[in-house]
């Protein structure tokens, strides 16, 4: 990736909408330097409408242009040309003064796994491809797919691992699935997105599977899913709850959604959300 990183001007770095911390590399900040940047807001469908803003404006008071997008449905995905060209209006700036015209500007997707690159490259260049009549996302080795006269995407994204600095980042990570499920015990990682949508979302929980509220902390949360086991029916031979089939069934609940749009983090300074 450092070596295309020499090919490129402009970096367009995906984050997760629900985790826009967790799911960065703060490296590509050093690797980026001298770089044009935009972060989207990817997933933005799944996270909190409130807080997307709020990380946006997070984002441009750091000096980065930033745009929610859904690269399933395409939403927002109209927006990044003009965005592109508001990031870049200082090198196309000075080409102009070096007498280079409509040189298009150069870009690189960047992300983490699973944080919806190729989903990303498909619906930003899926239309603008077929108008030339090349194939996006399919092709080997190292292609430029031109969107427009402006812009040049290389075809294949650069992987970002993510930053373990704390356990909460990997909890995260867990949670919205972008973590190896087999090396994970769900009833574990079930009851600490219980207690993580407690204190962000109280009430979420309790609403989607119809039970009460339990104690808080740890032994309140195992409460709380032995209670989703019963009321979503979920048995061993016998009456003997099925822990495990309840985690999971939890844990899909909030990835696709179904507990509600929501964000786990929150920009460090303040913010007010109406
Ligand atoms: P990657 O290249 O960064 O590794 O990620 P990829 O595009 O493979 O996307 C990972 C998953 O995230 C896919 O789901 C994809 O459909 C989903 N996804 C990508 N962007 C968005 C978005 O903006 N909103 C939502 N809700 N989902 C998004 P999957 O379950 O692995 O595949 P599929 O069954 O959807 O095809």
């Amino acid at each position: 990736m450092q070596e295309n990183l020499k090919l490129i001007d402009l970096i367009i770095e995906l984050v997760d909408a629900r985790i826009p911390m967790a799911s960065r590399n703060p490296d590509i900040d050093e690797l980026g330097k001298g770089k044009s940047r935009i972060v989207l807001l990817n997933k933005s469908d799944l996270a909190d409408m409130a807080w997307n803003k709020a990380w946006m404006q997070h984002f441009e008071d750091k000096g980065i242009f930033a745009l929610e997008v859904n690269s399933k449905s395409g939403s927002g995905i109209k927006s990044i040309n003009a965005l592109v060209q508001k990031a870049c209006a200082e090198k196309i700036e000075r080409d102009r003064k070096r007498g280079i015209l409509n040189r298009p500007v150069r870009a690189m997707v960047v992300g983490i796994p699973n944080v919806g690159k190729s989903t990303f490259i498909n619906s930003f260049a899926g239309k603008a491809c077929t108008k030339t009549g090349n194939k996006p996302g399919v092709t080997k080795g190292k292609q430029w797919i031109r969107l427009n006269k402006n812009l040049e995407l290389l075809d294949t994204p650069g992987i970002l691992w993510p930053k373990f600095e704390d356990n909460l980042v990997g909890m995260h990570l867990a949670f919205i699935g972008s973590m190896n499920d087999e090396i994970i015990i769900m009833e574990e990682l079930a009851c600490d997105l219980l207690e993580s949508l407690e204190n962000l979302y109280p009430g979420a929980v309790e609403a989607r599977y119809g039970i009460s509220g339990g104690e808080p902390g740890s032994a309140g949360m195992a409460g709380k899913l032995e209670e989703i086991a019963r009321s979503r029916r979920c048995f061993l031979k016998g009456e003997a709850l099925d822990l495990k089939k309840a985690a999971d069934l939890l844990v899909d609940d909030f990835r696709c959604g179904r507990l509600g749009r929501m964000t786990l983090e929150r920009p460090e300074s303040p913010q007010t959300i109406n």
